[in-house]
């Protein structure tokens, strides 16, 4: 069978880690770059092969599927000309900026016969994956959850939030997205925000109600310095407490003492323990099986709805209720 032939738009960090993975999978092989800076697209190409294209519409000519991998406010633009131009997508996280847009791009993707698949690769990290099995196996009642950074100055474009769409659509995002994942649909949400070190509200506290009554607090700071575990869900059950730090570990205390099994993953290689090489390979499988993938359009648009719920609840000082 041919090789599914994949073409990259944006060959910076993340480009480069789905090409590097892209490169080993002998289902695809990586095969046009385009990046606004040629350089770039060069040294990718030097590493893992592939056509360095002048345009985009010189990538559309030779791929089958199209990887979003430039900053957040192209996406929108990007995404939706490789679906016109009949590509499968797959559009790094965040999905879209704003509503307008958001709402834009799901209706593009979702009339296209082809695969749109959005790039939260947490969902398939082992950590995550197991969260979920020993949840579905057991009943959360509530839980505190954290997703920090150390700093908005790398790549630059992190710090500006007229490219990044704000804080929340840059790292926060990630861990909105695994709430439903892991907790399902939320009915409502409270939040405080403030602004301290970057041009933005860059400091959040935001507790949420969910459709089962499940709830939740949700802390996000953009400045806390990198310390471990920068990301942490706390899970309580009864009598229970299950704890991720990061894509590393597990921690899972049952019964009435403090004991505790702790499930590592720190030996698993970085692109896999993160969900990367997951996610790309759950992309391939849903070209090749015509199936929806894991992580559709409408799970983008809904971490985009819940970043916009949020500043809105902040902007407003209401309680915000979903539909
Ligand atoms: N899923 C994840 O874990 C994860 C991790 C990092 C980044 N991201 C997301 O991926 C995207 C890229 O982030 P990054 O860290 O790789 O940034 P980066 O700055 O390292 O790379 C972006 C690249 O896109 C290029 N570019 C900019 N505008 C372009 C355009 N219009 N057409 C073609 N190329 C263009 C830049 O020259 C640069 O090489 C962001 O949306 C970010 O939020 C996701």
């Amino acid at each position: 069978m041919a090789k599914i032939k994949i073409g990259i738009i944006g060959t910076g960090y993340i480009g480069n880690v789905h090409a590097r993975i892209f490169s080993r999978d002998e289902r695809c092989e990586v095969a046009a770059l385009y990046d606004i800076k040629p350089e770039r697209a060069e040294k990718t190409a030097k590493s893992v092969g592939g056509k360095v294209c002048a345009s985009r519409e010189e990538l559309f000519a030779v791929a089958d599927a199209v990887l979003v991998c430039t900053p957040n406010k192209t996406h929108t633009e990007i995404a939706a000309s490789a679906v016109a131009a009949g590509k499968h997508v797959f559009c790094e996280k965040p999905f879209s900026i704003g509503l307008p847009d958001a709402i834009k791009l799901l209706h593009i993707a979702e009339k296209s016969d082809k695969v749109f698949q959005v790039g939260h690769n947490r969902r398939y990290a082992p950590v995550y994956v197991k969260l979920k099995e020993l949840l579905t196996a057991d009943k959360a009642h509530s839980a505190h959850i954290k997703m920090n950074r150390g700093e908005l100055k790398n790549p630059v474009w992190t710090g500006d939030p007229e490219v990044t769409g704000g804080f929340l659509y840059e790292t926060t995002i990630h861990l909105f997205d695994m709430m439903r994942f892991q907790f399902g649909e939320i009915a409502e949400l409270s939040a405080y925000g403030s602004q301290h070190e970057y041009p933005e509200l860059d400091e959040f506290s935001i507790i949420c109600k969910f459709k089962s009554g499940f709830h939740c607090t949700f802390a996000s700071s953009s400045d806390a310095s990198w310390i471990f575990p920068f990301e942490r869900i706390e899970v309580f059950c009864h009598h229970r407490t299950i704890l991720t730090e990061e894509m590393e570990r597990l921690i899972d205390s049952k019964g009435f003492d403090a004991d505790y099994e702790t499930l590592s993953f720190q030996m698993t290689e970085k692109e896999e323990r993160w969900g990367y090489v997951q996610e790309d390979a759950a992309f391939l499988d849903a070209i090749l099986e015509g199936v929806a993938p894991p992580v559709t359009a409408l799970d983008g648009f809904k971490s985009v709805e819940l970043v916009e719920k949020v500043y809105e609840a902040i902007r407003t000082g209401e309680k915000i209720k979903f539909e």
